[in-house]
């Protein structure tokens, strides 16, 4: 296979974070650790593990936002780090981040409206910012869009305000949404509408999605509905399972999935009536 088949690429990638202990000490957090991952158009990838696995920094290395310490991330087959100029522009206007905390990642002093219009000018400079914008907070579930123009984030919910994240990450028209922890910080009842506006947007354009969890009953949900796609369980900075999320669930080879699996009730309960033939 081409290296160039994949939209991003990470081979063998290392970040290790080297902190001072001390006087002379040092602690090395290896927070990637040999990751190799194939991303192609169209792909939907739920990447599972607990807190600290080293989800957030793997987003961050396909975002071109944290450099390996050793191996490659690759953007159509070519070093993110020797991109320049338009293959530079093309690869930040396809790759697009939802990041974790809605609250800090819009900007307090803008109203949705301005937020938006922004990223779109820069993007796409020949469309009508304002009707875009719109256009996108329709896409993202706030309607009537022209109720949200003028708000500032404060006066929104914090489930508002996530949709208006990923409506920003859309307006470069991406090929790529790394959207990390998108509903974590959100109302456990309105998680299910957020991954049916995912699937959506996937399925309205050729979007593909790194969809960045702790929980892998939702990433389950998610490779459902999607119909397409895979888990990458993560796990001290190593990925430890990859595949189709059923198989993986029905025949975990790690014991850290087991583990994932005992704190999911929702995917004990689903593999008890499997085998009782429910
Ligand atoms: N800039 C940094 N400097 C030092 N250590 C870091 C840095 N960024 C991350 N780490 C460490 O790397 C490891 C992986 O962090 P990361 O944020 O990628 O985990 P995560 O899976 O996203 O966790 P969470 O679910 O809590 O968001 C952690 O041990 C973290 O403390
Ligand atoms: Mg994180």
């Amino acid at each position: 296979m081409r290296s160039d088949e994949y939209l991003i690429e990470l081979r063998d990638v290392c970040v290790y974070f080297t902190e001072r202990v001390g006087l002379f000490g040092k602690r090395v957090t290896k927070a990637l650790d040999h990751v190799n991952l194939g991303i192609r158009d169209n792909d939907v990838i739920a990447v599972v593990g607990e807190s600290g696995a080293g989800k957030t920094t793997m987003g961050r290395v396909i975002l071109g936002l944290q450099r390996p310490t050793s191996g490659l991330a690759l953007f159509k087959g070519k070093d993110i780090y020797s991109l320049r100029g338009r293959e530079f522009e093309e690869f930040r206007r396809s790759v697009q981040w939802v990041p974790q905390d809605p609250y800090s990642s819009l900007d307090p002093s803008l109203t949705v409206g301005e937020q938006l219009m922004a990223p779109i000018r820069r993007w796409n400079p020949k469309v009508n910012a304002e009707t875009r914008a719109e256009e996108l907070l329709r896409l993202v579930g706030l309607v009537p869009p022209s109720f949200y123009m003028n708000k500032y984030p404060h006066q929104l919910s914090g489930g508002q305000r996530q949709r208006v994240a990923i409506a920003r990450s859309l307006a470069s028209n991406p090929r790529l949404i790394v959207a990390d922890e998108p509903v974590t910080m959100i109302d456990s009842s309105l998680r299910i509408g957020f991954i049916n506006t995912f699937i959506e947007l996937m399925h309205r354009s050729s979007l593909s999605l790194v969809f960045i969890t702790h929980d892998l009953a939702l990433a389950r949900i998610l490779l459902l509905k999607s119909g397409r796609g895979r888990v990458v369980i993560l796990r001290n900075g190593r990925i430890v399972e990859e595949g189709d999320i059923n198989e993986i669930i029905s025949n975990p080879k790690d014991e850290y999935t087991k583990v994932l699996i005992n704190a999911a009730p929702d995917l004990k309960r689903w593999l008890k009536n499997r085998e009782e033939g429910v």
